[in-house]
């Protein structure tokens, strides 16, 4: 007997393959890029899974080939009972506390999750290119598509653009994506969340295309009065069949849409080989980028073949200058911009680090509001969206690096970040690290100059920047091998520093490290609680008023950025447990005021008087003690009143705030402020009845429906006369209805161990937030209930609008399982036996094959029987007696055994269709199909198998 060699089956099936490609690539040329949200629709399973051991010949050779990832790695993998979300998602902090957890994560236990995803892929793409793209995953990842292991990344900050094509199945047949994020993987020393919290996409496009980040477009100034430069760079790839001739179109869009510039190129992009095309605009007069106006211009790059446009990329960017001046700091379009700045982490409450990007937006408003210019991204790249919205609402910002490392594994997550973020107007600075031990040393200057290098070989026009603690003195540290020296507190040493180097271009890039408990005034270590008059600060830090007072009265300090904006998980110093966030915020986790919120906006905001007072005029039983009072204020002179009787008067120091004494009586406190002898600006705190009603204040006015946007609502307890009573803590318990849902919920309180996505959340000094989000594709209303105990319940109904959805990947229904390794007998004239055993190390007589697995007539003179052998473990759900086995087309007589025992059988040469039901039954299953051809014409198994609930 002849034996058809497996080699023999794959040529055919390649073949086959290689002829659909060329015919659908043409109808691929007309198709434009897409780019589709790929967040909907995910199963996830928390913690590892256990693989059994790879022990026989059979196994260990399959589990070495391209495909055959096992378990939940694999393309087959029984995730029925997995549960249902979509993305972003963090689950360390669904919770729950565990003091024996990691402080610096808030004491959130994390560790490794599992995330699989199933997708379709039409015929008509076929000969696109595919390309998935991870945005984060928190923190090491690997992923697999269709059993092949495609990424390994080991930060939990940078994205992932994979090449999926080579992998994907089109049409009916199911394609996988799983991925295992190991959280137990630590790259700092705050929360830092666990699993996919950022976007995902899968993009198609022509093959020959743009790649991702491959548009470079930072104007500069060139000689002459308004004249720039733009000197564009896009960079093409092809993973087509053939090198092609192409155009590259560039256009530039002023801020009213208004095409400004063209400029074309002629470019050869040959196969797999990253090609750049540079192409030089000259601009005059644009409308300039600022922080007060935010002019963004569009960047739109074409890709033209024959006439067709087959991709086309659009980026924003500004036309601004930016100079670090060594003795009088920073200068924006030559003007000069004092850096009032924060550092921030990716956190929130209720949602940890998936963060919704409408939240984002919430957070930079109220930086905004705040008197915020300029953000420290600390200590890594933020979301693409984030930096999007910076541009829009006009900040400047310090994109840092998050693992100083030049070896190539690292300096890759250091390229991507410039690759990606270079656009940006906004960005200032490019930090390559935050506090190196060896940054006072020889290793520390060689790491950072190679780090430095890299940077600018993608981007000259920004300095680079490191985020120093100490080492500024050695005769060889990293500060002589940056472009602007970042110094970390060392208050004491920005004298020193700048005398000895009155050259070098210097900032604080990071400052104060205060502590605040909002709405508590009194520190009382034993209930982890900060009172709020700024006098508590870390032993290497600074009180807000100190912090800011050292680098605003030092021309050559560019600037500064408060440790932090907000508060965030993990890091509670001073405190350990139980508290489980930090209390550095000027605002708190749900980005609630704290008073050195207005301590630095009477500070940062000059065009407009302000006056505020602390603390809150709840004080009962406290009448006639003394309460110490402070005003914040940004005007000449200050007047104190209680029940309108005069208390004082003082002359506004801005710098240290006013502070009072005042005998402690029910009733209103009130603040006037002066600038010469014309009343500005007043503020009072009112003692308050007990609580009667809730109130809840949405952020906005409605919502889009496409399942993405989330607003905050503000929860407050107020008393009879309709004032928010500070001091309460009520039990509010939410129900939400409608076109959304609460996504989580958050008090402010470093030391609540609530649940953050439950139905109760108690207010917090009188506060509590509640974030809503809109479902995929609605419209109508949420409707929002917030009862407790003894008061009026309040309800609001938030409009939900509808919109188109962000394009996406549409959702597999429940995956069904597909059989697809079968391994396939030689033809022979002599029946088969169907159970024969094929010997575990014999991995050449058998074939290998998936469906459609035919002989052409001729091919088999040897005989008409074959038979075609696979293994299978149905999912849970259907293996139980639900399911059934469905061959979609046999052609030729056939026999189907199940475990030895034959359960079926087909009697007609011509094609057809079988269904089977499936026993009950656990574990893996031996299937063997028996087929006989009429003669030497056309037999085998030709449609897909599936196994499917019985209808
Ligand atoms: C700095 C560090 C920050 C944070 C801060 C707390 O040393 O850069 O990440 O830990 O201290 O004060």
């Amino acid at each position: 007997m002849k034996i058809l060699s497996s080699p023999a089956i794959w040529l055919r099936v390649i073949a086959t393959g290689v002829l659909i490609v060329c015919a659908s690539l043409a109808n691929a040329a007309d198709t434009n890029r897409e780019r589709l949200s790929l967040d909907r629709g995910w199963l996830f399973h928390l913690g590892d899974i256990d693989v059994a051991p790879v022990k026989g010949h059979e196994d260990a050779y399959g589990n070495a080939k391209a495909g055959n990832a096992r378990g939940p790695a694999g393309r087959e993998y029984d995730d029925s009972s997995w549960r249902k979300l979509d993305l972003p998602h963090d689950w360390a902090v669904e919770g729950p506390f565990d003091p024996d957890a990691s402080l610096a994560q808030g004491f959130r236990p994390r560790g490794i999750s599992w995330y699989r995803r199933y997708f379709k892929v039409d015929e008509s793409d076929r000969g696109r290119h595919l390309e998935l793209q991870f945005d984060a995953i928190a923190t090491h990842s690997t992923v697999w598509v269709n059993g092949n292991i495609v990424s390994r990344n080991w930060s939990g900050y940078n994205s992932n653009y994979i090449d999926i094509t080579p992998y994907l199945r089109y049409g009916d047949a199911m394609n996988t994506i799983a991925v295992k994020a190991d959280a137990t993987a630590m790259e700092g020393w705050w929360y830092e969340g666990a699993g996919i919290y950022r976007h995902t996409w899968l993009v198609k496009s022509d093959p020959v295309r743009i790649v991702t980040d491959g548009v470079y477009a930072t104007p500069r100034q060139a000689a002459g009065p308004n004249n720039w430069e733009l000197p564009v760079e896009v960079t093409l790839d092809n993973s087509g069949k053939q090198a092609a001739d192409v155009t590259v179109e560039v256009s530039v869009f002023d801020p009213s849409g208004k095409q400004i510039a063209k400029q074309t190129q002629a470019v050869k992009v040959p196969l797999f080989t990253p090609t750049t095309a540079k192409l030089p605009i000259a601009v005059s007069n644009p409308a300039i980028w600022s922080i007060e106006q935010t002019n963004l211009y569009r960047v739109t790059t074409q890709v033209i073949a024959n006439g067709k446009k087959i991709d086309e990329t659009s980026l924003n960017t500004g036309f601004r200058t930016i100079r670090f001046d060594a003795k009088q700091g920073f200068f924006l379009n030559d003007k000069h911009v004092k850096l009032q700045g924060v550092c921030i982490h990716q956190d929130h409450a209720g949602v940890g680090v998936a963060v919704p990007d409408s939240i984002w937006e919430y957070r930079l408003r109220r930086l905004k509001e705040l008197g915020v210019n300029a953000i420290r991204f600390s200590h890594n790249a933020p979301a693409t969206e984030v930096l999007d919205l910076v541009d829009r609402m006009g900040f400047v910002v310090m994109d840092e690096n998050r693992n100083f490392n030049p070896s190539p594994d690292y300096m890759k997550q250091l390229e991507w970040m410039v690759r990606r973020d270079r656009h940006h107007p906004g960005i200032i600075l490019w930090s390559v690290f935050n506090e190196e031990p060896v940054q006072g040393t020889e290793v520390g200057y060689e790491m950072v100059r190679r780090m430095s290098a890299a940077v600018k070989a993608l981007d000259e026009t920004r300095p680079v920047t490191a985020a120093m603690n100490s080492g500024f003195f050695t005769p060889l540290n990293v500060s002589h091998a940056v472009d602007v020296v970042g110094a970390n507190y060392q208050v004491a040493d920005y004298d020193r520093f700048h005398n000895a180097h009155p050259d070098k271009p210097f900032t604080s890039s990071e400052d104060t490290s205060a502590f605040m408990t909002r709405g508590e005034y009194t520190t009382d270590q034993s209930k982890n609680l900060i009172a709020s008059y700024d006098d508590d600060f870390a032993l290497w830090g600074n009180s807000h008023r100190d912090a800011w007072q050292a680098i605003d009265t030092r021309p050559y300090v560019a600037g500064g950025f408060v440790w932090t904006g907000f508060d965030y998980r993990g890091e509670p110093t001073p405190n350990k447990w139980p508290s489980v966030s930090s209390v550095f915020g000027i605002m708190d986790l749900n980005g609630f005021a704290k008073d050195a919120y207005y301590i630095h906006q009477v500070q940062w905001i000059k065009d407009r008087p302000l006056v505020y007072l602390a603390p809150h005029w709840n004080w009962a039983g406290k009448e006639g003690q003394e309460i110490r009072v402070m005003v914040m204020a940004n005007v000449e002179r200050v007047k104190l009143l209680l029940n309108g009787r005069e208390l004082g008067e003082q002359k506004v120091d801005n710098y240290r705030m006013n502070f009072f004494k005042v005998a402690y009586q029910p009733g209103k406190l009130e603040v006037i402020g002066f600038n010469g002898d014309k009343e500005v600006a007043r503020a009072q705190v009112e003692t308050t009845g007990k609580a009667v009603a809730l109130e809840l204040i949405p952020d906005r006015k409605g919502l889009a429906g496409d399942g993405r946007d989330a607003m905050p609502i503000t929860v407050r307890a107020l008393d009879a006369k309709g004032r928010a009573v500070p001091i309460d803590n009520s039990e509010v318990t939410f129900d939400i209805s409608g076109a959304g849902k609460s996504i989580g919920h958050g008090n402010g309180n470093p030391n609540s161990h609530e649940d953050e996505k439950g139905k109760t959340r108690k207010l917090f000094n009188g506060l509590a937030q509640l974030i809503v989000q809109s479902n995929f594709e609605s419209k109508g209303d949420i409707k929002i209930t917030a009862s407790a105990a003894g008061l009026k319940t309040a309800r609001v109904s938030i409009p939900v609008k509808a919109v188109a959805p962000v394009p996406f990947v549409a959702e597999s229904a429940a995956p069904l399982s597909q059989l697809t390794d079968w391994r396939v007998s030689p033809a022979s004239a002599q029946r088969l036996d169907p159970n024969q055993v094929l010997a575990d190390n014999d991995m050449n007589t058998w074939g290998w094959g998936q469906p459609p697995m035919v002989n052409v007539p001729g091919e088999v003179k040897e005989g008409k029987y074959r038979l075609y052998r696979t293994h299978f473990t149905p999912r849970k759900n259907l293996a139980n007696g639900t399911g059934k086995l469905h061959f979609y087309s046999i052609t030729g007589k056939a026999e189907i055994w199940l475990n030895g025992v034959m359960v079926a059988k087909k009697d007609s040469f011509e094609p057809g269709e079988l269904n089977i039901d499936l026993p009950a039954a656990e574990g893996r299953r031996q299937m063997s199909v028996l087929v006989e051809g009429d003669g030497d014409k056309k037999a085998g198994v030709e449609g897909k198998v599936v196994i499917e609930p019985k209808k």
